[in-house]
């Protein structure tokens, strides 16, 4: 029995460009290697013994053995499985223990990869562009002052476009969270980044209490929410393509530690969870409409394509 209509019918939205997140720093130690899957790819993460962090596409350009799948760091070079050829972080080819010559094709794709904010960020573009923007740093998250990652992890049938419209899809909250009122929302769009400033009032142990969320998200990969006014909140979303039907989405929540032994604090993190809980179903199973048709109480959901037209191509 088919449940889902396939990727054409359902969603016709390809991978979009951008910086997303392929792993946490803690993931990989020096010399570790991480086989990984995005945008359609398989890939290999690695680590230098000096520390430095580099992504290539897994298979190797002599037999085809998978870098990621008994691949052996040794100082700078990643070694292959099979028969020991070493790539550098580049993935140029740079020593083949048994010929006299290295074939001079011998390389595999480097992708810029970056690691910030406790993570590790691949930029993917459709047509191989280099990176036109960073990752950006929060700074909470390198303060001793706030918590240390809390994390939470889903594999969604969706698509980064679909899950971020979510945020300025305002009739949704009542609908399908129970949210008392529709949050207020002001929506400020800047080249790449789209930032929102929502009014809300979250359910705590507490009682309803009034606070503001503010979201900033960098491309469709990496999204800022800071939470003020009920217990001080940050939270990066991540949504990192496995394929164009796919997302690997992870939240990561820091709290200001002043507050974070509350009640109200524990209470934020379940609120997003329960949430992000009851928006999956309706992902997995929904169509992307091109031609949406829109009433007035809908939100900025035009506005917010139009900002997402330009990660793709
Ligand atoms: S397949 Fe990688 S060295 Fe032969
Ligand atoms: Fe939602």
């Amino acid at each position: 029995m088919l449940l889902y209509l396939p990727m054409s019918e359902r969603l016709q939205l390809s991978i979009p460009n951008g910086w997303f997140q392929v792993a946490y720093r803690d993931e990989l130690d020096a010399e570790g290697v991480l086989p990984l899957r995005y945008f359609s790819e398989d890939l290999v993460l690695f680590r230098t013994r000096g520390g430095d962090v580099a992504l290539l596409d897994a298979f190797c350009p002599h037999l085809g053995a998978h870098l990621g799948h008994g691949g052996v760091v040794e100082d700078d070079h990643l070694r292959c499985p099979f028969h020991a050829w070493e790539f550098d972080r580049t993935g140029v080819c740079r020593n083949v223990p048994y010929a006299k010559r290295i074939p001079a094709k011998a390389k595999v794709r480097p992708w810029h990869c970056v690691e910030r904010n406790q993570m590790i960020w691949a930029w993917h573009h459709g047509s191989g562009e280099a990176p036109t923007w960073e990752v950006p740093e929060v700074p909470e998250l390198s303060d001793d002052s706030w918590t240390s990652l809390e994390r939470r992890r889903w594999t969604v049938r969706s698509h980064p476009q679909e899950m971020g419209e979510n945020g300025v899809d305002r009739a949704h909250f009542q609908h399908v969270h129970g949210t008392k009122n529709v949050p207020e929302s002001e929506l400020h769009l800047d080249g790449h980044i789209r930032r929102a400033i929502q009014h809300v009032k979250m359910r705590t142990p507490r009682g309803d209490v009034e606070g503001e969320i503010s979201i900033e998200a960098h491309g469709m990969g990496c999204t800022i929410t800071r939470f003020t006014g009920i217990c001080e909140t940050v939270l990066l979303l991540s949504h990192a393509p496995i394929d164009d039907e796919t997302v690997d989405t992870r939240f990561a929540f820091s709290q200001n530690r002043a507050d974070a032994h509350t009640g109200v604090a524990a209470a934020v993190v379940k609120e997003v969870v329960r949430q992000m809980n009851q928006d999956i179903p309706i992902w997995e199973h929904k169509r992307y409409l091109p031609r949406p048709m829109l009433c007035d109480g809908d939100g900025p959901i035009p506005e917010y394509r139009k900002w997402a037209s330009q990660f793709y191509g």
